[in-house]
């Protein structure tokens, strides 16, 4: 699923949105879904046709998952989750007439871990292609646990194929989701595969164990990611630098020292920092990460 991508009313959102879902920059990527953030049925609708016209996605994704305040506080994202009246003319605003696919993600509910029972009823009168469920509340945004009780009940009440989203950061973790709810559509991982890009294989491949941490592959992938921020971004430096910088911030888990990269003030200081820590001293601590609760993989990002 691609980052949001805000509804505006009346109008086309600003064409940097439509960016990163250009066909021509995905074309090597697995498939992507994007994903609009609203709360106007009709302005989703028309911007869903767009894209789906124009750039030939058959899949659009509504997010009402989001916590953040600022997009809570206006009442979209995990902030609708509270007006069941507002949930339901949505949908009948955005399906009529929408010429592509409709999927959802969303979470329990804005305050309350129960919300979701009065969205049932709406949502089950839709034939939406997934719903991801994320099972904490908006007002939790990542606090405490993801509740696997809650995400079963919600389950069971919905028609509709859907995904388990939540605190999956090891192997087990993801195969004891898949092994009790066995007819899952499919998992989202989100910090757990930027912490650990093997994750997801590793789930998938059964891997119990990771036999030898390949350090040369974790350094062509910060590679790769790297060079598409540098040919890609907008705004020079300082953007890039911050991308590269939260990713830093999940891998400080495995990596032993970040604080120079942190720290950094150019691309050319960046680069020298990183060098230090992928090419330097990293064996043990990422070793030691990798090859225990977290398995990653031996080499398969080649
Ligand atoms: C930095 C960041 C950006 C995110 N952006 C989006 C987004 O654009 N759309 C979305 O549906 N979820 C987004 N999420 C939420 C994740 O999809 C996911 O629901 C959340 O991280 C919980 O899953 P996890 O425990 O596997 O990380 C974002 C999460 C983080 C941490």
């Amino acid at each position: 699923m691609a980052p949001f991508i805000p509804t505006t009313h009346g109008r086309l959102p600003p064409l940097k949105y439509f960016k990163d879902i250009l066909p021509e920059s995905n074309q090597e990527s697995l498939p992507i879904i994007p994903q609009l953030l609203g709360k106007d049925g009709n302005d989703f609708r028309e911007i869903a046709n767009f894209i789906h016209d124009e750039l030939g996605y058959q899949e659009i994704n509504w997010n009402i998952g989001c916590p953040s305040p600022t997009v809570t506080s206006r009442g979209r994202g995990a902030g609708i989750l509270r007006y069941p009246d507002r949930v339901a003319s949505f949908l009948e605003a955005a399906c009529t007439g929408l010429r592509c696919r409709l999927s959802i993600k969303m979470r329990l509910g804005s305050d309350r871990d129960d919300d979701y029972l009065e969205l049932v009823d709406s949502l089950r009168q839709y034939p939406i292609a997934e719903i991801t469920i994320h099972p904490r509340t908006g007002r939790q945004q990542y606090e405490g646990q993801a509740d696997i009780e809650r995400f079963a009940d919600l389950k069971a009440r919905l028609g509709h194929p859907v995904a388990y989203n939540g605190d999956i950061r090891t192997a087990a973790q993801g195969s004891d989701i898949c092994a009790r709810f066995c007819d899952l559509s499919s998992l989202m991982i989100g910090r757990g595969a930027v912490t650990n890009p093997w994750l997801p294989a590793a789930i998938v491949g059964g891997w119990s164990e990771l036999e030898e941490c390949n350090l040369p592959a974790l350094a062509r992938f910060h590679d790769d990611l790297y060079e598409s921020y540098c040919a890609t971004m907008e705004g020079g430096a300082g953007p890039i630098l911050g991308k590269m910088k939260e990713v830093w911030g999940y891998w400080a888990t495995w990596a032993p020292d970040v604080k120079g990269i942190l720290k950094s003030r150019n691309l050319g200081e960046y680069e020298d920092q990183t060098n230090k820590v992928l090419r330097g001293n990293l064996q043990e601590s990422a070793r030691a990460f990798f090859t225990s609760s977290h398995p990653a993989g031996s080499s398969k990002y080649e």
